[in-house]
């Protein structure tokens, strides 16, 4: 092979086997082909069966990509406790985490509602009818939707879900002359039901352009319709649930240094900013997701879902926001969130990945509707835990801990220097560069 081409394209690459994608992965994109190949499945699972389920769950899968696996103890919620799982790749977020669910588990713990959890999807079309004649024979229209998906639907609705309503809508803001939807609003218990919602919602669709052609009210020039697309919403304002802290002012105790009055002023002052000011809620965001990511992740759901389900919530009212809010009356402190999602515990990756089964398994096989709980609380401690940081110590302190000890990994260093490097940073500005310097000078002086 020509070394000195550039990477190839290639056809037929889906349909080799493992073995062969690696072997021209490693031969047209690496320098040591053969120390690649045996790194790359190196991180295959042990056992065979895991592997294969993970190389099914998506297509050209040539290896795992490991990232860690945490838990932070102590999360109270609604006066159980949890153990929750946390993936992520980011330091400080799992450690955050904890602590702020220790710190609350000593003021009453988490509390959390949930708001209800309809999910909603649309058939798009075009139809050059009279709009009056169509919701004349919407109720007519509807009676067959729900008739002829009755099958599809039979098993979700004998878990108690299902298909809740179906609305014809017109979208002013769409600059598409004679544009309808089809609303279609449901239940999916205790999966997260994009495969269900879809299904359904393709259906509607080929039962809408039958309708069309076989209506007896319609004249043939009503015959027509043009199907856009039936899929899903990500986003879910009805799928939301609500979590809170709150305790007596005073009961915050004093945090680094501020007396808990001014801690809480300070604390109310940072959340304020995020509600008004775009560049501070993203961040501040951010850090919420840091935490319902990892749990999203952990437990096998659809983290894109999620986010993009909630960055639009943040910004309903046209002005993205904070997700989060504070208030101090009669001497109370609370502080709370509410949060749209859709996630599931049965279906999808949650019961067929391995490790996404053994989290649920850990939270105590909650629901669907216990899981989105669970959810909104990491993501709430998460937010307190770096606004509490942001407005005392700064965030770097803890950061730069971690930081640390991902620079001694790197440097390779031995457990006695990294006990020296951790006394000796403890009250100085971590950098790689300072770091390996240190470890230079240590193991000179050895
Ligand atoms: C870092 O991943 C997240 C924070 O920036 C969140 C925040 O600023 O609120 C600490």
């Amino acid at each position: 092979m020509n070394k000195s081409l550039p990477p190839k394209t290639i056809s037929g690459f889906s349909k080799m086997s493992k073995l062969g994608k690696i072997r021209w992965i490693v031969e047209n994109f690496f320098k040591d082909p053969e120390r690649v190949m045996q790194e790359l499945k190196q991180y295959w699972l042990h056992r065979e069966e895991d592997q294969k389920i993970l190389d099914a769950i998506s297509e050209n899968t040539i290896t795992t990509f490991p990232m860690p696996y945490s838990v932070a103890p102590n999360f109270i919620i609604n006066g159980r406790t949890y153990c929750v799982p946390m993936v992520t790749e980011e330091s400080s977020v799992v450690a955050a985490a904890s602590s702020a669910a220790k710190f609350w588990m000593t003021r009453g713990g988490f509390h959390t509602e949930l708001i209800d959890v309809e999910k909603v999807g649309h058939v798009h079309f075009v139809w050059r009818g009279e709009e009056a004649k169509l919701r004349q024979h919407f109720d007519e229209l509807k009676a067959l939707l729900l008739e002829q998906t009755a099958e599809l639907t039979a098993n979700m609705r004998k878990r108690g879900g299902g298909i809740r309503d179906i609305d014809l809508r017109t979208v002013v803001e769409v600059p598409i002359a004679h544009y309808y939807q089809l609303v279609v609003t449901f239940d999916t218990c205790d999966s997260m039901g994009a495969n269900f919602i879809n299904t359904v919602l393709e259906a509607f669709a080929r039962i809408l352009r039958q309708y069309f052609l076989t209506a007896p009210h319609f004249s043939d020039a009503e015959r027509d319709v043009e199907i856009l697309m039936a899929i899903l919403s990500n986003y879910t304002p009805q799928s939301r649930v609500h979590a809170e802290v709150r305790c007596a002012i005073e009961e915050l105790g004093e945090i680094e240094g501020y007396s808990a009055e001014e801690f809480a002023r300070r604390f109310k002052m940072a959340i304020d900013i995020a509600r008004h000011d775009i560049y501070r809620a993203v961040t501040h965001n951010k850090g919420i997701f840091n935490g319902v990511d990892a749990v999203v992740i952990a437990t096998g759901n659809d983290f894109r879902a999620v986010e993009a389900c909630g960055h639009s919530y943040a910004v309903q009212d046209g002005l993205y926001r904070g997700l989060s809010q504070c208030s101090l009356d009669d001497g109370t402190f609370r502080f709370w969130l509410e949060l749209p999602m859709a996630v599931g515990t049965v279906g999808g990756l949650t019961r067929l990945h391995p490790i996404a089964r053994r989290s649920l398994e850990l939270l105590g096989f909650p629901s669907a509707k216990e899981l989105m709980q669970i959810i909104a609380a990491v993501g709430l401690a998460q937010n307190f835990a770096a606004v509490r940081s942001l407005i005392t110590t700064g965030i770097q302190k803890g950061h730069m801990k971690m930081h640390l000890n991902n620079i001694l990994l790197e440097l390779g260093a031995t457990e006695e220097q990294s006990r020296a490097a951790v006394e000796y940073f403890k009250d100085k500005t971590v950098s790689y560069r300072a770091v390996a310097d240190f470890i230079r000078q240590f193991k000179n002086s050895c």
